[in-house]
């Protein structure tokens, strides 16, 4: 009787004991396997290829992270009031939010949305690889007819980290759908004569009758204007853009007439580029041929 007892004691112990080790076992597994698999799903995030076509959203200057706020907020102010926040640098009437509206964070204009993303590139008027430095400082000696604000100038870093923030989220070197085309491909050439005509009528009450700007709109001619050298006064950059953006915020032009006012306003006088170095540097790594 005794010993029946303390066998089945043993036999309810070894059980017992068995069966623990089974719950260990299996609550180890399905732990193991939840977290395999939530390892698993993190890879495939990783994994997956960026949104293939960069959405244009650029944030606010102001909700920039705090340990940049104070230089983004800085570099959109010098963007949208040059003369005053970088006025040793540019000699012009113009802001860079002239041409690039609201501190290029528009989407209607020659927007700058992305170029934190898709600089360093090469550029064809160069002919090497520039960097977004050299971008705006080329910006500087042309369009604002001004002098390059060197690397470690004030200036220059807060338009670079500014940049930097409008671009966030667009993917490295993502083709962007709202960069400017080239041309308008219109094979249209300018009449002069018609040119000053759309001039008078439609661009005049913005932009005066002698192209000088007014307290609405900056000039488009003379020395409060960009120089010879700037993109602008390539007739295909400003045919796009005044058949795309002006009269702003209601542009109306047909293609004919963005080509004649381009002529015209080209054919006006303004500051001539001086070059502050040599232009061309010997690219060090040659294209492939035929490219
Ligand atoms: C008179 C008009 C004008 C003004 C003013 C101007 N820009 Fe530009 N900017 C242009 C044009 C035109 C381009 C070339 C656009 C193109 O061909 O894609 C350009 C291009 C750029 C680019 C490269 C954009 C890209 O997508 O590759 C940067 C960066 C830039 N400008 C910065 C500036 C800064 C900073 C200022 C002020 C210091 C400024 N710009 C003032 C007309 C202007
Ligand atoms: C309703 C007023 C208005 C009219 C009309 C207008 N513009 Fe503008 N334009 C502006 C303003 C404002 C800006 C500067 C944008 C800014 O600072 O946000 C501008 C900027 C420009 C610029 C780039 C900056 C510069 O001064 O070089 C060009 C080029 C330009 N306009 C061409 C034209 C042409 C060509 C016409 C006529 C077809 C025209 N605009 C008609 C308001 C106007």
């Amino acid at each position: 009787m005794k010993n029946r007892n303390i066998y089945f004691a043993l036999a309810l112990a070894i059980l017992l004991l068995v069966f623990g080790v089974w719950l260990l076992t299996f609550f180890r597994s399905t732990l193991a396997t939840k977290r395999l698999a939530q390892e698993d799903a993190a890879v495939k995030q990783s994994a997956a290829p960026p949104s293939a076509r960069p959405f244009f959203n650029p944030p606010r200057p102001e909700d920039a992270p705090e340990n940049i706020r104070a230089e983004v907020m800085l570099g959109y102010k010098i963007m949208t009031e040059t003369k005053k926040y970088a006025g040793e640098y540019s000699k012009n009437d113009l802001s860079c939010s002239s041409c690039h509206f609201d501190g290029g964070r528009s989407l209607n204009t020659i927007s700058l949305v992305g170029v934190g993303a898709t600089y360093p590139r090469f550029r064809g008027r160069q002919d090497y690889t520039v960097d977004l430095a050299m971008r705006v400082q080329d910006c500087f000696q042309r369009s604002m007819n001004g002098v390059a604000p060197a690397l470690d100038s004030q200036v220059m870093q807060s338009l670079l980290v500014y940049m930097q923030w409008i671009s966030k989220d667009i993917p490295i070197y993502s083709k962007l759908p709202w960069a400017l085309p080239a041309d308008l491909g219109n094979p249209h050439k300018a009449d002069l004569g018609n040119g000053g005509k759309v001039y008078a009528d439609v661009c005049a009450r913005c932009h005066g009758d002698a192209g000088q700007g007014t307290p609405i709109a900056p000039p488009l001619w003379g020395e409060g204007s960009y120089n010879d050298g700037a993109g602008m006064h390539r007739v295909s950059t400003f045919s796009v853009f005044a058949w795309r953006f002006m009269p702003k915020n209601a542009p109306s032009l047909t293609q004919e007439q963005a080509i004649d006012v381009t002529g015209f306003v080209n054919a006006r006088p303004r500051p001539q580029f001086v070059s502050a170095g040599p232009d061309k540097i010997k690219r060090v790594i040659p294209l492939p041929e035929g490219k």
